[in-house]
Protein backbone atom coordinates (compact mmCIF):
# COMPACT_ATOMS: atom_id res chain seq x y z
CA UNK A 1 0.00 0.00 0.00
CA UNK A 2 1.01 3.28 -0.87
CA UNK A 3 0.97 4.78 2.87
CA UNK A 4 3.21 2.32 4.13
CA UNK A 5 5.99 2.55 1.37
CA UNK A 6 5.93 6.36 2.19
CA UNK A 7 5.94 5.59 5.93
CA UNK A 8 8.81 3.53 5.49
CA UNK A 9 10.90 6.57 3.72
CA UNK A 10 9.56 9.76 4.85
CA UNK A 11 11.69 11.72 7.21
CA UNK A 12 10.71 11.33 10.54
CA UNK A 13 10.66 14.98 12.36
CA UNK A 14 11.10 15.52 15.83
CA UNK A 15 11.08 18.01 19.09
CA UNK A 16 13.63 17.44 21.73
CA UNK A 17 12.60 18.62 24.74
CA UNK A 18 16.19 19.14 27.00
CA UNK A 19 17.59 21.82 29.20
CA UNK A 20 21.55 20.53 29.15
CA UNK A 21 23.93 20.85 26.09
CA UNK A 22 25.90 17.89 27.05
CA UNK A 23 23.08 16.04 26.71
CA UNK A 24 21.55 17.37 23.49
CA UNK A 25 24.80 16.18 21.94
CA UNK A 26 24.81 13.02 23.27
CA UNK A 27 20.75 12.73 21.65
CA UNK A 28 22.75 14.35 18.42
CA UNK A 29 25.33 11.43 18.35
CA UNK A 30 23.13 8.50 19.09
CA UNK A 31 20.56 9.67 15.96
CA UNK A 32 23.53 10.25 13.47
CA UNK A 33 23.61 7.21 11.91
CA UNK A 34 20.08 7.03 10.43
CA UNK A 35 20.46 10.97 9.74
CA UNK A 36 18.74 10.97 6.79
CA UNK A 37 15.80 9.26 8.20
CA UNK A 38 15.60 10.97 11.73
CA UNK A 39 15.65 14.72 11.91
CA UNK A 40 16.05 16.81 14.95
CA UNK A 41 13.33 19.76 13.68
CA UNK A 42 13.75 21.89 17.40
CA UNK A 43 15.36 21.69 20.70
CA UNK A 44 13.74 23.60 23.24
CA UNK A 45 14.92 23.87 26.71
CA UNK A 46 11.65 24.06 28.90
CA UNK A 47 8.15 22.43 28.55
CA UNK A 48 6.17 25.85 28.31
CA UNK A 49 8.20 26.46 24.93
CA UNK A 50 7.41 23.17 24.05
CA UNK A 51 3.78 23.37 24.50
CA UNK A 52 3.66 26.66 22.50
CA UNK A 53 5.60 25.81 19.65
CA UNK A 54 3.33 22.32 19.05
CA UNK A 55 0.48 24.70 19.52
CA UNK A 56 1.52 26.95 16.69
CA UNK A 57 2.57 23.20 14.73
CA UNK A 58 0.98 20.52 15.23
CA UNK A 59 1.72 18.89 12.08
CA UNK A 60 5.38 19.74 12.80
CA UNK A 61 6.80 16.81 15.32
CA UNK A 62 6.23 13.20 14.80
CA UNK A 63 8.03 12.52 18.10
CA UNK A 64 8.89 13.83 20.85
CA UNK A 65 12.16 12.79 22.82
CA UNK A 66 11.77 14.67 26.27
CA UNK A 67 13.64 15.10 29.75
CA UNK A 68 11.75 13.86 32.42
CA UNK A 69 13.40 16.74 34.58
CA UNK A 70 13.25 19.72 33.31
CA UNK A 71 13.63 23.56 34.66
CA UNK A 72 10.84 25.74 33.73
CA UNK A 73 8.21 24.49 36.07
CA UNK A 74 6.01 22.68 33.23
CA UNK A 75 7.83 18.75 33.13
CA UNK A 76 7.19 15.25 34.01
CA UNK A 77 3.32 13.53 33.35
CA UNK A 78 1.52 17.04 33.20
CA UNK A 79 3.87 18.12 30.57
CA UNK A 80 3.03 15.28 28.42
CA UNK A 81 -0.64 15.70 29.53
CA UNK A 82 -0.69 19.32 27.75
CA UNK A 83 1.61 17.99 24.71
CA UNK A 84 -1.28 14.66 24.38
CA UNK A 85 -3.82 17.33 24.25
CA UNK A 86 -2.64 19.56 21.55
CA UNK A 87 -1.79 16.29 19.54
CA UNK A 88 -2.82 12.98 20.84
CA UNK A 89 -1.20 11.42 17.74
CA UNK A 90 2.29 12.61 18.97
CA UNK A 91 4.63 9.93 19.78
CA UNK A 92 6.66 10.71 23.37
CA UNK A 93 9.90 8.69 24.18
CA UNK A 94 10.73 9.99 28.15
CA UNK A 95 14.38 10.04 28.96
CA UNK A 96 15.16 9.94 32.47
CA UNK A 97 18.76 10.09 34.93
CA UNK A 98 19.98 6.90 36.40
CA UNK A 99 19.09 7.96 39.37
CA UNK A 100 15.23 7.10 38.63
CA UNK A 101 14.90 3.21 39.90
CA UNK A 102 15.67 1.29 37.02
CA UNK A 103 13.37 -1.21 38.28
CA UNK A 104 10.71 1.60 39.45
CA UNK A 105 7.62 -0.42 37.61
CA UNK A 106 5.05 2.03 39.45
CA UNK A 107 7.07 5.00 37.42
CA UNK A 108 7.01 3.54 34.48
CA UNK A 109 3.55 2.28 34.61
CA UNK A 110 2.71 6.36 35.48
CA UNK A 111 4.76 7.40 32.36
CA UNK A 112 2.79 5.34 29.63
CA UNK A 113 -0.38 6.50 31.52
CA UNK A 114 0.28 9.61 31.15
CA UNK A 115 0.70 8.96 27.41
CA UNK A 116 4.35 8.31 26.56
CA UNK A 117 4.94 5.25 24.77
CA UNK A 118 8.51 4.60 25.32
CA UNK A 119 10.70 5.45 28.06
CA UNK A 120 14.61 4.74 28.64
CA UNK A 121 17.52 6.30 31.50
CA UNK A 122 19.89 7.37 30.27
CA UNK A 123 23.79 6.38 30.28
CA UNK A 124 26.08 8.08 32.80
CA UNK A 125 27.65 11.14 32.52
CA UNK A 126 31.12 9.67 31.75
CA UNK A 127 29.90 7.98 28.49
CA UNK A 128 30.24 10.99 26.21
CA UNK A 129 29.05 9.81 22.83
CA UNK A 130 25.88 8.05 23.46
CA UNK A 131 22.77 8.66 25.57
CA UNK A 132 21.21 5.28 25.58
CA UNK A 133 22.21 1.62 23.74
CA UNK A 134 21.78 3.73 19.95
CA UNK A 135 20.14 0.78 18.31
CA UNK A 136 17.65 0.55 20.62
CA UNK A 137 16.97 4.56 20.87
CA UNK A 138 16.75 4.45 16.80
CA UNK A 139 14.23 1.57 17.20
CA UNK A 140 12.12 3.01 19.62
CA UNK A 141 12.50 6.06 17.01
CA UNK A 142 11.11 4.25 14.09
CA UNK A 143 8.36 1.88 16.00
CA UNK A 144 7.18 5.99 17.39
CA UNK A 145 6.74 6.66 14.20
CA UNK A 146 4.74 3.95 12.58
CA UNK A 147 2.44 4.20 15.64
CA UNK A 148 2.10 7.85 14.78
CA UNK A 149 1.05 7.12 10.94
CA UNK A 150 -1.55 4.09 12.28
CA UNK A 151 -2.98 6.62 14.87
CA UNK A 152 -3.27 9.05 12.21
CA UNK A 153 -5.18 6.79 10.21
CA UNK A 154 -7.48 5.80 12.62
CA UNK A 155 -8.49 9.49 13.26
CA UNK A 156 -8.79 9.93 9.73
CA UNK A 157 -11.19 7.25 9.08
CA UNK A 158 -13.05 7.74 12.46
CA UNK A 159 -13.76 11.59 11.33
CA UNK A 160 -14.67 9.60 8.20
CA UNK A 161 -17.24 7.85 9.76
CA UNK A 162 -18.48 10.53 11.91
CA UNK A 163 -19.46 12.28 8.56
CA UNK A 164 -21.31 9.22 7.36
CA UNK A 165 -23.28 9.15 10.29
CA UNK A 166 -23.86 12.95 10.17
CA UNK A 167 -24.63 12.40 6.69
CA UNK A 168 -27.29 9.59 7.99
CA UNK A 169 -28.71 11.54 11.15
CA UNK A 170 -29.20 14.94 8.38
CA UNK A 171 -31.64 12.36 5.91
CA UNK A 172 -33.15 11.08 9.14
CA UNK A 173 -34.02 14.10 11.01
CA UNK A 174 -37.20 14.03 13.16
CA UNK A 175 -38.88 16.90 11.92
CA UNK A 176 -41.77 18.59 13.85
CA UNK A 177 -42.56 21.16 16.39
CA UNK A 178 -45.40 19.52 18.39
CA UNK A 179 -45.23 18.56 22.21
CA UNK A 180 -45.02 14.98 21.40
CA UNK A 181 -42.32 15.93 19.29
CA UNK A 182 -39.60 17.44 21.05
CA UNK A 183 -40.93 14.71 23.68
CA UNK A 184 -39.82 12.22 21.36
CA UNK A 185 -36.45 13.47 20.58
CA UNK A 186 -35.88 13.90 24.30
CA UNK A 187 -36.90 10.01 25.09
CA UNK A 188 -34.34 9.03 21.67
CA UNK A 189 -31.53 11.65 23.93
CA UNK A 190 -32.29 9.73 26.62
CA UNK A 191 -32.65 5.85 25.16
CA UNK A 192 -29.08 6.56 23.35
CA UNK A 193 -27.88 6.93 26.66
CA UNK A 194 -27.90 3.39 27.49
CA UNK A 195 -28.32 -0.31 25.99
CA UNK A 196 -31.97 -0.93 27.80
CA UNK A 197 -34.65 -2.88 25.51
CA UNK A 198 -37.07 -0.09 23.84
CA UNK A 199 -40.10 -0.90 22.53
CA UNK A 200 -41.67 1.63 19.94
CA UNK A 201 -45.33 1.90 19.52
CA UNK A 202 -47.45 3.83 16.60
CA UNK A 203 -49.63 4.07 13.65
CA UNK A 204 -48.11 3.10 10.46
CA UNK A 205 -46.51 6.19 8.85
CA UNK A 206 -45.76 7.71 12.35
CA UNK A 207 -42.02 7.54 12.34
CA UNK A 208 -40.58 4.08 14.51
CA UNK A 209 -38.25 3.40 11.97
CA UNK A 210 -36.46 7.01 12.07
CA UNK A 211 -36.76 6.96 15.93
CA UNK A 212 -35.28 4.04 15.93
CA UNK A 213 -32.29 4.57 13.34
CA UNK A 214 -32.13 8.11 15.63
CA UNK A 215 -31.41 6.44 18.99
CA UNK A 216 -28.54 3.99 17.26
CA UNK A 217 -26.72 6.71 15.54
CA UNK A 218 -26.91 8.92 18.97
CA UNK A 219 -25.79 6.03 20.86
CA UNK A 220 -22.17 4.49 21.57
CA UNK A 221 -22.86 1.79 19.37
CA UNK A 222 -22.73 4.36 16.41
CA UNK A 223 -19.61 2.88 14.61
CA UNK A 224 -21.04 -0.50 15.06
CA UNK A 225 -24.23 -1.61 12.52
CA UNK A 226 -27.50 -0.82 12.47
CA UNK A 227 -29.44 -3.71 11.47
CA UNK A 228 -33.22 -3.73 10.98
CA UNK A 229 -35.35 -6.70 10.06
CA UNK A 230 -38.75 -6.89 8.92
CA UNK A 231 -40.50 -9.56 10.76
CA UNK A 232 -43.15 -9.49 8.97
CA UNK A 233 -41.24 -10.38 5.70
CA UNK A 234 -39.45 -13.43 7.22
CA UNK A 235 -40.74 -16.62 6.44
CA UNK A 236 -41.28 -18.44 9.51
CA UNK A 237 -39.26 -21.48 8.50
CA UNK A 238 -36.57 -19.14 7.74
CA UNK A 239 -36.47 -16.99 10.89
CA UNK A 240 -34.24 -19.15 12.68
CA UNK A 241 -31.04 -19.10 10.25
CA UNK A 242 -31.74 -15.61 9.08
CA UNK A 243 -31.74 -14.63 13.05
CA UNK A 244 -29.18 -16.95 14.25
CA UNK A 245 -27.31 -18.51 11.59
CA UNK A 246 -25.98 -21.83 11.07
CA UNK A 247 -22.78 -23.56 10.68
CA UNK A 248 -21.17 -25.01 7.38
CA UNK A 249 -23.21 -29.00 7.28
CA UNK A 250 -26.02 -27.58 9.43
CA UNK A 251 -28.50 -29.47 7.46
CA UNK A 252 -28.54 -30.61 3.52
CA UNK A 253 -27.93 -27.71 1.72
CA UNK A 254 -25.71 -25.73 4.37
CA UNK A 255 -22.24 -25.29 2.00
CA UNK A 256 -21.17 -22.46 3.66
CA UNK A 257 -21.23 -20.75 7.24
CA UNK A 258 -23.78 -18.28 7.51
CA UNK A 259 -23.70 -15.34 9.91
CA UNK A 260 -26.79 -14.41 11.62
CA UNK A 261 -28.56 -11.03 12.22
CA UNK A 262 -27.44 -11.48 15.64
CA UNK A 263 -23.90 -11.56 15.06
CA UNK A 264 -24.15 -9.13 12.31
CA UNK A 265 -25.68 -6.46 14.84
CA UNK A 266 -22.83 -7.33 17.30
CA UNK A 267 -21.97 -4.71 19.60
CA UNK A 268 -24.85 -2.51 17.03
CA UNK A 269 -28.26 -2.59 17.12
CA UNK A 270 -30.93 -4.59 16.13
CA UNK A 271 -33.97 -3.72 15.07
CA UNK A 272 -37.21 -5.56 14.90
CA UNK A 273 -39.76 -4.45 12.77
CA UNK A 274 -43.41 -5.31 12.86
CA UNK A 275 -42.41 -7.55 15.97
CA UNK A 276 -46.15 -8.74 16.36
CA UNK A 277 -45.66 -10.91 13.29
CA UNK A 278 -42.78 -13.09 15.00
CA UNK A 279 -44.11 -16.46 14.98
CA UNK A 280 -44.56 -17.97 18.30
CA UNK A 281 -41.45 -20.60 18.23
CA UNK A 282 -39.52 -17.77 17.31
CA UNK A 283 -40.83 -15.78 20.02
CA UNK A 284 -39.79 -18.15 22.23
CA UNK A 285 -36.22 -18.63 20.97
CA UNK A 286 -35.77 -14.41 20.80
CA UNK A 287 -36.80 -14.10 24.62
CA UNK A 288 -34.08 -16.82 25.20
CA UNK A 289 -31.23 -14.71 23.43
CA UNK A 290 -32.30 -11.77 25.48
CA UNK A 291 -32.34 -13.51 28.55
CA UNK A 292 -28.79 -15.26 27.99
CA UNK A 293 -26.82 -13.02 26.07
CA UNK A 294 -26.27 -16.02 23.62
CA UNK A 295 -27.34 -16.76 20.56
CA UNK A 296 -27.61 -21.05 19.87
CA UNK A 297 -26.42 -21.27 15.97
CA UNK A 298 -27.91 -24.17 14.03
CA UNK A 299 -25.38 -27.08 13.81
CA UNK A 300 -23.23 -25.60 16.73
CA UNK A 301 -23.06 -27.11 20.24
CA UNK A 302 -21.61 -23.98 21.96
CA UNK A 303 -22.92 -20.90 22.45
CA UNK A 304 -22.17 -17.58 20.81
CA UNK A 305 -21.77 -14.56 23.20
CA UNK A 306 -23.29 -11.75 21.75
CA UNK A 307 -23.56 -7.55 22.75
CA UNK A 308 -27.12 -6.44 20.75
CA UNK A 309 -29.09 -3.43 21.51
CA UNK A 310 -32.87 -4.46 20.69
CA UNK A 311 -35.10 -1.62 19.35
CA UNK A 312 -38.84 -3.25 18.27
CA UNK A 313 -41.47 -1.67 17.19
CA UNK A 314 -45.17 -2.34 16.42
CA UNK A 315 -48.17 -0.72 15.32
CA UNK A 316 -50.37 -3.07 16.59
CA UNK A 317 -51.40 -3.06 20.05
CA UNK A 318 -49.56 -5.85 21.66
CA UNK A 319 -51.30 -5.75 24.42
CA UNK A 320 -54.11 -7.21 22.68
CA UNK A 321 -51.70 -9.20 20.68
CA UNK A 322 -50.89 -11.22 24.62
CA UNK A 323 -54.90 -11.52 25.57
CA UNK A 324 -55.48 -13.34 21.97
CA UNK A 325 -52.33 -15.49 23.21
CA UNK A 326 -50.48 -14.43 19.68
CA UNK A 327 -47.67 -12.89 21.58
CA UNK A 328 -46.09 -14.27 24.74
CA UNK A 329 -46.38 -11.92 27.59
CA UNK A 330 -42.12 -12.84 28.79
CA UNK A 331 -41.00 -11.20 25.43
CA UNK A 332 -43.63 -8.11 25.90
CA UNK A 333 -41.68 -7.48 28.84
CA UNK A 334 -38.22 -7.92 28.02
CA UNK A 335 -38.84 -5.55 25.15
CA UNK A 336 -40.71 -2.83 26.33
CA UNK A 337 -38.21 -1.92 29.32
CA UNK A 338 -38.48 1.58 27.81
CA UNK A 339 -42.03 2.66 25.54
CA UNK A 340 -41.99 4.97 23.17
CA UNK A 341 -44.78 6.16 21.29
CA UNK A 342 -44.88 7.85 17.84
CA UNK A 343 -48.36 9.96 17.98
CA UNK A 344 -50.48 9.75 14.95
CA UNK A 345 -50.41 13.12 12.83
CA UNK A 346 -54.06 13.80 13.83
CA UNK A 347 -53.26 14.45 17.03
CA UNK A 348 -50.31 16.80 16.53
CA UNK A 349 -51.27 18.50 13.94
CA UNK A 350 -49.01 21.96 14.27
CA UNK A 351 -46.35 19.83 12.58
CA UNK A 352 -48.59 19.23 9.32
CA UNK A 353 -47.05 22.56 7.87
CA UNK A 354 -43.95 21.93 9.39
CA UNK A 355 -43.62 18.45 7.73
CA UNK A 356 -45.54 19.56 4.42
CA UNK A 357 -42.96 22.56 4.22
CA UNK A 358 -39.91 20.28 4.85
CA UNK A 359 -40.89 17.79 2.46
CA UNK A 360 -42.33 20.28 -0.49
CA UNK A 361 -38.38 21.81 0.22
CA UNK A 362 -36.36 18.67 -0.08
CA UNK A 363 -38.49 17.37 -3.30
CA UNK A 364 -37.88 20.16 -5.15
CA UNK A 365 -34.23 20.09 -4.28
CA UNK A 366 -33.94 17.08 -6.06
CA UNK A 367 -36.39 17.87 -9.38
CA UNK A 368 -34.16 21.06 -9.07
CA UNK A 369 -37.70 22.87 -9.11
CA UNK A 370 -38.56 26.37 -6.96
CA UNK A 371 -40.15 25.83 -3.84
CA UNK A 372 -43.94 25.95 -4.33
CA UNK A 373 -46.25 28.50 -2.65
CA UNK A 374 -49.33 27.01 -0.35
CA UNK A 375 -52.08 29.48 -0.34
CA UNK A 376 -53.33 29.57 3.61
CA UNK A 377 -56.59 28.22 2.17
CA UNK A 378 -54.72 25.15 1.45
CA UNK A 379 -52.64 24.69 4.08
CA UNK A 380 -56.77 25.08 5.96
CA UNK A 381 -57.53 21.68 3.74
CA UNK A 382 -53.98 20.08 4.92
CA UNK A 383 -54.56 20.98 8.30
CA UNK A 384 -57.81 19.48 8.09
CA UNK A 385 -57.24 16.05 6.55
CA UNK A 386 -57.11 13.23 8.74
CA UNK A 387 -54.30 11.72 7.66
CA UNK A 388 -54.82 8.01 8.22
CA UNK A 389 -51.64 7.34 6.35
CA UNK A 390 -49.63 9.44 9.00
CA UNK A 391 -46.18 10.94 7.82
CA UNK A 392 -45.63 8.67 4.87
CA UNK A 393 -49.09 9.83 3.28
CA UNK A 394 -48.38 13.05 4.23
CA UNK A 395 -44.63 13.14 2.17
CA UNK A 396 -46.41 11.15 -0.60
CA UNK A 397 -49.05 14.24 -0.80
CA UNK A 398 -46.02 16.58 -1.07
CA UNK A 399 -44.38 14.47 -3.69
CA UNK A 400 -47.83 14.22 -5.49
CA UNK A 401 -48.15 18.00 -5.43
CA UNK A 402 -44.47 18.89 -6.54
CA UNK A 403 -45.02 16.30 -9.39
CA UNK A 404 -48.04 18.14 -10.61
CA UNK A 405 -46.08 20.68 -11.07
CA UNK A 406 -47.75 23.37 -10.22
CA UNK A 407 -45.89 26.63 -8.76
CA UNK A 408 -48.67 27.70 -6.47
CA UNK A 409 -50.75 25.37 -4.50
CA UNK A 410 -54.49 26.24 -3.92
CA UNK A 411 -57.05 24.30 -2.24
CA UNK A 412 -57.71 22.59 -5.81
CA UNK A 413 -54.26 21.16 -6.04
CA UNK A 414 -54.11 20.20 -2.24
CA UNK A 415 -57.74 18.30 -2.80
CA UNK A 416 -56.44 16.81 -6.06
CA UNK A 417 -53.14 15.58 -4.22
CA UNK A 418 -54.94 14.41 -1.33
CA UNK A 419 -58.11 12.96 -3.21
CA UNK A 420 -55.62 10.68 -5.05
CA UNK A 421 -53.97 9.68 -1.89
CA UNK A 422 -52.61 5.82 -2.39
CA UNK A 423 -50.98 5.75 0.96
CA UNK A 424 -51.18 2.18 2.19
CA UNK A 425 -52.92 2.87 5.35
CA UNK A 426 -55.51 5.90 3.67
CA UNK A 427 -58.74 4.30 4.80
CA UNK A 428 -60.99 7.03 2.95
CA UNK A 429 -62.44 6.58 0.00
CA UNK A 430 -64.51 3.83 -1.14
CA UNK A 431 -64.57 -0.06 -1.15
CA UNK A 432 -65.05 -0.34 -4.74
CA UNK A 433 -61.82 -0.99 -6.26
CA UNK A 434 -61.90 1.84 -8.97
CA UNK A 435 -59.40 1.85 -11.27
CA UNK A 436 -59.34 4.95 -12.62
CA UNK A 437 -58.47 4.38 -16.43
CA UNK A 438 -57.34 6.85 -18.38
CA UNK A 439 -58.44 8.82 -20.90
CA UNK A 440 -55.30 8.04 -23.12
CA UNK A 441 -54.34 4.43 -24.20
CA UNK A 442 -50.74 3.60 -22.07
CA UNK A 443 -48.88 0.66 -23.28
CA UNK A 444 -49.73 -2.28 -21.40
CA UNK A 445 -46.94 -2.46 -18.72
CA UNK A 446 -47.68 0.72 -17.16
CA UNK A 447 -51.25 -0.17 -16.69
CA UNK A 448 -50.32 -3.34 -15.19
CA UNK A 449 -48.03 -1.73 -12.47
CA UNK A 450 -51.59 0.66 -12.16
CA UNK A 451 -53.12 -2.18 -11.64
CA UNK A 452 -50.94 -4.15 -9.37
CA UNK A 453 -50.71 -1.25 -7.23
CA UNK A 454 -54.13 -0.26 -7.25
CA UNK A 455 -55.28 -3.82 -6.18
CA UNK A 456 -52.37 -4.10 -3.51
CA UNK A 457 -53.48 -0.64 -2.08
CA UNK A 458 -57.15 -2.01 -1.72
CA UNK A 459 -55.90 -5.39 0.00
CA UNK A 460 -53.61 -4.30 2.68
CA UNK A 461 -56.46 -1.53 3.24
CA UNK A 462 -59.10 -4.12 4.22
CA UNK A 463 -56.22 -6.37 5.94
CA UNK A 464 -54.91 -5.78 9.36
CA UNK A 465 -51.51 -6.46 8.89
CA UNK A 466 -49.13 -7.02 5.93
CA UNK A 467 -48.74 -10.58 6.63
CA UNK A 468 -52.38 -10.84 6.41
CA UNK A 469 -52.64 -9.20 3.18
CA UNK A 470 -49.33 -11.44 2.15
CA UNK A 471 -51.37 -14.33 3.05
CA UNK A 472 -54.74 -13.15 1.40
CA UNK A 473 -52.77 -12.73 -1.93
CA UNK A 474 -51.15 -15.85 -1.41
CA UNK A 475 -47.71 -14.67 -1.47
CA UNK A 476 -44.89 -15.34 0.86
CA UNK A 477 -44.61 -12.48 3.06
CA UNK A 478 -40.90 -11.74 1.59
CA UNK A 479 -42.53 -11.21 -1.80
CA UNK A 480 -45.49 -9.47 -1.11
CA UNK A 481 -42.69 -7.27 0.95
CA UNK A 482 -40.83 -6.90 -2.49
CA UNK A 483 -43.68 -6.22 -4.78
CA UNK A 484 -44.69 -3.13 -2.31
CA UNK A 485 -41.08 -2.22 -2.16
CA UNK A 486 -41.17 -2.45 -6.38
CA UNK A 487 -44.76 -0.65 -6.89
CA UNK A 488 -43.20 2.00 -4.60
CA UNK A 489 -45.93 1.39 -1.72
CA UNK A 490 -43.46 0.91 1.07
CA UNK A 491 -40.55 2.82 2.21
N1 LIG B 1 -41.11 13.39 12.25
C1 LIG B 1 -40.68 13.10 11.02
N2 LIG B 1 -39.86 13.94 10.37
C2 LIG B 1 -39.43 13.67 9.11
N3 LIG B 1 -39.77 12.57 8.43
C3 LIG B 1 -40.59 11.70 9.02
C4 LIG B 1 -41.07 11.89 10.35
N4 LIG B 1 -41.85 10.85 10.68
C5 LIG B 1 -41.85 10.03 9.62
N5 LIG B 1 -41.09 10.52 8.62
C6 LIG B 1 -40.90 9.92 7.29
O1 LIG B 1 -42.12 9.29 6.94
C7 LIG B 1 -41.90 8.01 6.37
C8 LIG B 1 -42.51 6.95 7.27
O2 LIG B 1 -41.80 6.90 8.49
P1 LIG B 1 -41.34 5.52 9.15
O3 LIG B 1 -40.93 4.56 8.11
O4 LIG B 1 -40.36 5.83 10.22
O5 LIG B 1 -42.74 5.10 9.77
P2 LIG B 1 -43.15 3.79 10.58
O6 LIG B 1 -43.80 4.26 11.81
O7 LIG B 1 -41.97 2.90 10.71
O8 LIG B 1 -44.24 3.15 9.62
P3 LIG B 1 -44.67 1.59 9.42
O9 LIG B 1 -45.39 1.16 10.67
O10 LIG B 1 -45.58 1.63 8.25
O11 LIG B 1 -43.42 0.83 9.17
C9 LIG B 1 -40.40 7.87 6.25
O12 LIG B 1 -40.03 8.28 4.95
C10 LIG B 1 -39.87 8.82 7.28
O13 LIG B 1 -38.61 9.29 6.90
MG1 LIG C 1 -41.62 1.06 9.87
Amino acid sequence: MAHNDSAMTAVISLLLIEDEEFDVRRVRNTLAPLGDRIRIRDVVSNGRLAVDLLAKNPDAYDVVIMDFQIAGGLMGERLIHELKKIDPSLQIMVITKMTVNISDYQFATTLLQAGAFWYCTKYPGDIEDYIYQPTDFLLGIMNGYQRRVMEKERQTSRRKLLRNIEEVLAQKTLIGVSASIKELRQQIELCAANDAPVLISGFSGTGKEIVAYNIHYRSNRKFDNFVPVNCGSLPSELIESELFGYEKGAFTGANARKQGLFEIADNGTLFLDEISELPFPAQVKLLRVIQDGEIEKIGRTSKVRVNVRIIAATNKDLEEEMKQKRFREDLYYRLNVVPLHAAPLSERRDDIPILMEHFLKIFSLEMSRPVPDVTSEAGTAFAAHPWPGNVRELKNVAYRLLYAGDQLITPVEARKALGTSESLSASSGTDMINFGMPGEIIPWRQMEKKMREKYFIYVRKHSASDAEAAKRLGLAPSNYHRMCKELGLKG
